[in-house]
């Protein structure tokens, strides 16, 4: 894949809000324009290999939502089309924008998308500059960029990280950080490629409490279905290329034909 970061290309983007931006009574501050809206996307690799057919979805402000599907059903495919780095037939809206070629700066500072492998993420010599990548490029004060960095790793529980080199880190340390790179560009979606593959039980617990914790929305996919038992109020599944299922977990995995069609087993 090519090394990228969200906020590889952005320099335009001055937002200096919160993690989470409400009305004075308390309620979203873009009520009713869905978080996230992919209507009819299609995509087939330049190989031919049809990896996405005609998925809609829509995830609201706040929502946590799993996905979920075989290897092989599309679920990284569908992520790398939310902030623009695949690109296929139908649309793809974050928060009311469109995803289009000549606004991808903009989508990149809302869309915090971390990628399924970690090294994907991580360039820079040092946990800090990693970290910093982001906001850096959004022409943010350097006394900003601090702050940023500092919360977002304290959110991932690597406060005293930010001086080690990002290649010596251990594979739970690097998705760690790759969440941390993101959450320092304040994104108003954060899309996880398997967060918790790979990480040892003590982190993973770690991860499912800072994820209960973050007042974000989320989609994430995983394959790990007690983590979606535990913190996913809403699953979507997915085969080959499809949606086949859309809705709550627990009715879903009450569903034991349905999780056995699709190679699934109840969390
Ligand atoms: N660069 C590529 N060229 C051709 N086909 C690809 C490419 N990347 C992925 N595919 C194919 O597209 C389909 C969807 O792949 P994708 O990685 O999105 O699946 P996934 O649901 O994320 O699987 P996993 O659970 O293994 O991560 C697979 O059949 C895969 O082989
Ligand atoms: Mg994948």
């Amino acid at each position: 894949m090519q090394k990228t970061k969200g906020g590889a290309l952005s320099n335009s983007v001055g937002r200096p809000s919160p993690l989470i931006v409400k009305n004075g009574n308390g309620t979203p501050a873009n009520d009713g324009v869905p978080t996230l809206l992919v209507e009819n996307l299609s995509f087939s690799y330049p190989d031919g290999h049809s990896a996405l057919r005609d998925v809609s979805l829509q995830i609201n402000e706040y929502e946590k939502v799993a996905l979920v599907g075989p290897n092989g059903a599309g679920k990284s495919t569908l992520m790398l089309h939310l902030n623009g780095i695949l690109s296929g037939e139908g649309q793809v809206e974050v928060a009311g924008m469109r995803v289009t070629r000549s606004n991808l700066p903009v989508i990149r500072a809302k869309v915090g998308l971390v990628f399924q492998n970690p090294d994907d993420q991580l360039f820079s010599p040092t946990v800090f500059e990693d970290v910093a990548f982001g906001p850096l490029h959004m022409g943010l004060p350097k006394g900003e960029v601090r702050d940023r960095v500092a919360r977002a790793l304290e959110q991932v529980g690597l406060s005293d990280y930010a001086d080690r080199l990002s290649h010596h880190l251990s594979a739970g340390e690097k998705k760690r950080v790759a969440i941390a790179t993101v959450l320092s560009m304040d994104p108003e979606i954060l899309i996880l490629d398997e967060p918790s593959a790979g990480l040892d039980p003590r982190a993973r617990r770690a991860l499912i409490s800072q994820l209960r914790e973050f007042p974000i929305t989320m989609l994430v996919s995983t394959h790990d279905m007690r983590l979606v038992h535990e913190l996913f109020p809403r699953m979507v599944i997915m085969d080959e290329g499809r949606i086949v299922a859309d809705g709550a977990t627990d009715a879903l995995m009450d569903d034991a034909e349905l999780l056995e069609t699709h190679g699934l087993e109840r969390g």
